[in-house]
């Protein structure tokens, strides 16, 4: 078994899924596993020229690749059975290759309402915290115990490990948010409720030795989107919003904005084992012409891309060999 994982460095919406789907392409790739987070999640991604926005559905889809909602997540019933009829309007076989991981837990109406309420961090209201809440304190309910989940309920040892289907089994975990965002390891309380990290792939049922590539996948800047204060005072973060089209794929509400933060991403690089780097929408600060970013205590300004680019490759060249700068929102 090998598996390749997309993680995101910073607070979500770094474009994770338009690496899953540049890999997918290339990867050949048996399965494509989402490994945490629920509907709160929302994966913008453009495939041949059309834009897609999925919650629970891993991209496998578009690519004929059997794709999995692994037990880290949590599942809305409504939500999922809803993506599955516009995919399929759209024309891709989504019946086929949609699977469930039995013990997925379930956000229900209640988890819902509770959320809706939320004012102390910013949550997407899609009944997250409270479906991970009732999972850890045993008395979630799981996907295997819905009717109309049965078409798609798998076995997650079975499939992965004793799966007449496959020679080999070769993985691509597709995150949700992000570091920054991680309940362990982000800014606590202002958090989502999953593993966002690597070890949260691992969770789904594959071995560590197995794990071979990991994706991480940042921006030239930084967003967030939540109830703490981010945003920085400078003027320029209202051009970069508007350029970079930042506001929430799930939501719509405007991301706050602020420079890359190296420090985080080197923590995020270590505690990740990043081998694999991605910088996105490097256009976006080419369009608004100024490129700064933190370190240290210091802050940083760039006459160009060109400068930024070459102070990050030798700030983090004994940390990671390869690094892309991408400024193209339907290729790498
Ligand atoms: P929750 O995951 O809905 O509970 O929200 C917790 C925090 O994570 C809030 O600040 C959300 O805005 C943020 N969040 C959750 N999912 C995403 C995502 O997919 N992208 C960006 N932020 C997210
Ligand atoms: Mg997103």
């Amino acid at each position: 078994m090998i598996a390749d994982v997309i993680v995101d460095l910073q607070y979500g919406d770094c474009g994770k899924g338009k690496i899953a789907h540049h890999l997918c392409r290339t990867g050949d790739y048996t399965h494509v596993i989402r490994y945490n987070g629920g509907c709160n999640a929302g994966h913008t991604i453009y495939h041949e020229g059309e834009k897609f926005v999925t919650h629970h559905i891993p991209c496998g889809i578009f690519f004929g690749v059997r794709s999995v909602i692994g037990p880290g997540c949590v599942v809305n019933v409504d939500q999922f059975l809803k993506e599955v009829e516009e995919l399929e309007d759209a024309g891709f076989d989504v019946k086929d290759l949609i699977k469930i991981a039995s013990n997925v837990h379930v956000i229900t109406d209640f988890h819902m309402a509770e959320d809706s309420k939320d004012t102390k961090i910013g949550t997407t209201k899609r009944g997250n915290g409270p479906a991970y809440r009732d999972k850890y304190a045993r008395k979630g309910v799981r996907a295997y115990e819905f009717a109309e989940l049965q078409p798609y309920i798998i076995d997650m040892y079975t499939e992965l490990h004793d799966n007449p289907e496959f020679d080999e089994v070769k993985i691509l975990f597709e995150g949700a948010q992000g570091f920054g965002l991680d309940i362990d390891w982000g800014d606590y309380p202002f958090v989502t409720s999953s593993h966002c990290t690597v070890g949260g792939a691992i969770l789904n049922g594959v071995p560590p030795h197995c794990i071979r590539d990991v994706w991480g996948v940042a921006k030239v800047y930084e967003t967030y989107v939540g109830t703490k204060t981010f945003e920085g005072s400078d003027e320029i973060f209202k051009d970069i919003r508007e350029e970079g089209d930042e506001y929430g794929a799930t939501t719509g509400r405007p991301r706050q904005i602020n420079w890359l933060d190296m420090d985080n991403l080197k923590m995020a690089i270590a505690i990740n084992g990043v081998n694999k780097l991605v910088f996105n929408k490097t256009d976006v600060l080419e369009k608004v012409d100024k490129f700064c970013l933190f370190s240290g205590i210091n802050m940083f300004e760039f006459n160009s891309s060109y400068d930024m680019k070459y102070w990050i490759e030798k700030e983090l060249e004994d940390k990671v060999y390869d690094i892309t700068f991408s400024g193209n929102k339907h290729a790498i």
